[in-house]
């Protein structure tokens, strides 16, 4: 059941042009009509809204218009740019929240996070993303695309949303310590990088600005399809709505308020808020009186589209007159236009043709022109009605609207107790009753993405092999500590650990103070590592296990009959492990990694039962320029051992998916020796190409 009681309404101001919201608002008497560049205008209309203790100014953002003839009488509907505008207004605010709307469909990630984040730190904390999708040409046109269907833009929007809550979760929460003292400035290890491969956007990287007062900037949406219930629905804690009626406003709310739900989240951590547009005078007749100026030079085209609305005609009409009790009796409100019903009802309250239009029957939103107590009881009337939880306001005048607004309305509201009489807290978050969030939201998160935790982990290798030397060498050239072990003696390990970018330690020592582990080695050379050697490594170091076996060179081992290879390993090294970098090829490794995100990418398989360390070894494959595929449990790893169609055969993930599923368990012993009796009869060992090729071949890797 929703929680009414104590329900207070949550208010927004409009921030556009720095005029106001009505045609001809620029060229008024007594407005500057140079605001359009003017950022102490739109300070002093933010200050305003403040001292009335809204809770946010929302930007809207986009192009004005292809058609340009407009200006000829018209200004712009927007800011110049919505984040200079709110870093204008954040140094001269306080408490006010700042929203600025910032399109997921051409706009990359990583520079929305930036902005935002920032623009978070700067306001202490009272940051809002209005993330909406684009859906005009001549956005498109702007960034040299044309609109995707629906499904495309809210497919990418689900991505970008959580794409860019990832990176400002990717500075840790409590990474920041710059201590002058002991000269700490962060803890890198609480510093993530966050890795996306999505099917709209990707992106790998860090975002290098630290937690605000409120975390993280909330996430708003402006939309009102069946898309846009489902995106705000997962990650919005705002809707700027859209709704001419009590009714349809509360069949919006609702919708949105159950996809919420439908996502596991509390419907009361979704707000709708209605929107309106005021002109606030002491009466109506002078409030109307203040709209025909405003509005008086499109009284023929507002008549021509009431005709429209009522669907009778009007142009014979005296502007001055009312409409006659045969038209009203006419009338029928066009079922195409919901304002059409309240235009009629003007219309029989016997107002004159201009005054009927006077009311902002044919605006935006509903308007409310008159005295406050009428915006009020507007106000009233929807909250109760659980048509909304609150509204966002354009006013006629940004001048001298919103101030009207703050002194004419907003006492009334108080008294009546629907209003907040001062800011519950500092930041956004408080104002609207956001729960704590920091990152992504994991109740709601639907990508796959990888949160590399470790910026600079510690990793020993044992053995120098092929595979073991180019990992030494990826790694350490990432930036990770690597040191090498093999069976050579001290001053020749130095030079191949030189040579590869990483230290020389002993056996002993390679296993000491690291993050993870891999053992590179000969399949039987396994059995003769002392038996201790792992038994004083904490647990929680990842170990991972690269060996294959080959009969021709490990001899029989009967119990590989009844186990696989990387659970006999796990046998002697007395250790759960992450089977991985078993399937794939040293020219693979060497030559064909690729960046997170490319199509294509070649991808290997992990095994292992332990879920976080499969997690930071994917992390590790990535790093070294491949996708990961969990392969399952340590039992499972059989299918990506020598002989199967995922053994080395040079997949990308949805390959090698397919290939894992299709390996028969008797088979492949059979294929491995097969391949290899092919490869060892020739007279000089083939090349990468041509063992690809074979393994393609003989293991139906590709193409199945
Ligand atoms: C109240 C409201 C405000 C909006 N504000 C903006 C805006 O500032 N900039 C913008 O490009 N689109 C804005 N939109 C457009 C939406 O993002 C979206 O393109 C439109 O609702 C169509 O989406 P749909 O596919 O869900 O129907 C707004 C929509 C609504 C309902």
């Amino acid at each position: 059941m929703e929680n009414v009681k104590n329900r207070k309404m949550i208010i927004g101001l409009t921030s556009g042009n720095g005029y106001g919201f009505q045609p001809g608002a620029w060229r008024t008497p007594g407005v500057d009509p140079t605001s359009y560049t003017s950022y102490d205008a739109r300070v002093r209309h933010a200050q305003a809204a403040e001292r009335g203790k809204f809770q946010f100014i929302f930007l809207p953002d986009g192009p004005f218009t292809d058609d340009s003839t407009l200006l000829e009488t018209e200004a712009p509907n927007f800011n110049l740019d919505v984040m200079m505008t709110l870093a204008a207004v954040a140094r001269e605010t306080k408490r006010i929240g700042l929203v600025a709307t910032g399109s997921t469909t051409f706009n990359a990630p990583y520079t929305l996070a930036k902005q935002f984040k920032a623009l978070d730190i700067m306001s202490h904390g009272r940051a809002g993303w209005n993330a909406i999708t684009s859906t005009s040409n001549d956005v498109a046109a702007i960034y040299g695309q044309t609109i995707p269907s629906s499904r495309d833009r809210y497919g990418r929007a689900h991505e970008v949303v959580q794409l860019v809550q990832a990176f400002w979760g990717s500075w840790g929460k409590d990474a920041w310590v710059h201590d002058q003292e002991s000269g700490q400035f962060a803890k890198h290890d609480e510093i993530s990088t966050i890795s996306l491969k999505g099917k709209y956007v990707n992106a790998r990287g860090t975002l290098y600005i630290p937690p605000s007062e409120q975390g993280q900037p909330i996430i708003f949406h402006a939309g009102a399809s069946p898309n846009a219930h489902e995106l705000a629905g997962r990650f919005a804690n705002v809707v700027i709505g859209a709704a001419f009626t009590i009714e349809d406003s509360i069949q919006q709310r609702k919708a949105f308020r159950e996809s919420a739900k439908k996502y596991g989240r509390d419907p009361d951590e979704i707000k709708f808020i209605a929107g309106m547009m005021t002109t606030i005078v002491k009466d109506r007749r002078t409030a109307l009186d203040r709209r025909l100026q405003l509005m008086g030079h499109l009284l023929p085209q507002r008549v021509a589209y009431l005709q429209q609305m009522l669907g009778i005609r009007l142009d014979g009409n005296d502007l001055n007159e009312p409409l006659s009790q045969e038209q009203l009796q006419a009338a029928r409100p066009s079922p195409y236009d919901p304002r059409s019903a309240n235009a009629l009802k003007i219309a029989k309250e016997g107002w004159s043709l201009k005054d009927i239009i006077a009311h902002g029957i044919i605006d935006y939103h509903p308007s409310i022109v008159g005295p406050g107590v009428e915006a009020a009881d507007h106000m009233q009337a929807w909250f109760e009605a659980g048509a909304c939880d609150g509204f966002w306001i354009s006013p006629d005048i940004l001048d001298d609207g919103v101030d009207a607004f703050v002194d004419e309305v907003v006492p009334i509201l108080q008294e009546r107790g629907l209003f907040h009489k001062d800011y519950e807290g500092t930041t956004l978050r408080e104002h609207i009753g956001a729960p704590e969030q920091y990152g992504i939201d994991p109740r709601v998160s639907n990508i796959k993405l990888l949160i590399i935790k470790f910026k600079n982990m510690k990793i020993g290798i044992v053995g120098t092999g092929a595979i073991g030397s180019l990992l030494a060498q990826k790694l350490s050239k990432a930036g990770h500590s690597v040191k090498v072990t093999n069976t050579r003696a001290m001053p020749e390990l130095e030079k191949i650990a030189a040579d590869l970018g990483a230290k020389a330690a002993t056996l002993q020592d390679v296993v000491k103070d690291v993050d993870a582990i891999i053992f590179s080695m000969p399949f039987n050379a396994y059995k003769d590592l002392p038996k201790d050697l792992l038994k004083e490594v904490p647990q929680d170091v990842v170990v991972m296990d690269t060996s294959n076996y080959y009969p021709f060179r490990d001899g029989d081992i009967a119990e590989l009959e009844e186990i696989t290879e990387s659970e006999y390993i796990s046998g002697i090294l007395d250790r759960p492990l992450i089977k991985v970098f078993n399937n794939i090829l040293e020219g693979t490794l060497k030559h064909k990694g690729t960046a997170a995100g490319t199509e294509g990418r070649i991808a290997i398989s992990t095994a292992g039962d332990n879920e976080e360390h499969k997690k930071i070894v994917a992390q590790i494959v990535d790093i070294t320029g491949f996708d990961t595929v969990d392969g399952g449990n340590l039992s499972e790893s059989w299918r990506q051992q020598p002989g199967t169609p995922a053994y080395c055969t040079e997949l990308d993930e949805a390959e090698l998916k397919k290939a894992l599923d299709s390996a028969e368990k008797g088979k492949a012993p059979a294929i491995r020796d097969s391949i290899m009796n092919s490869l060892m009869s020739k007279d000089t060992w083939p090349s990468y190409e041509e063992i690809l090729a074979g393994n393609r071949v003989h293991q139906k890797g590709k193409g199945k």
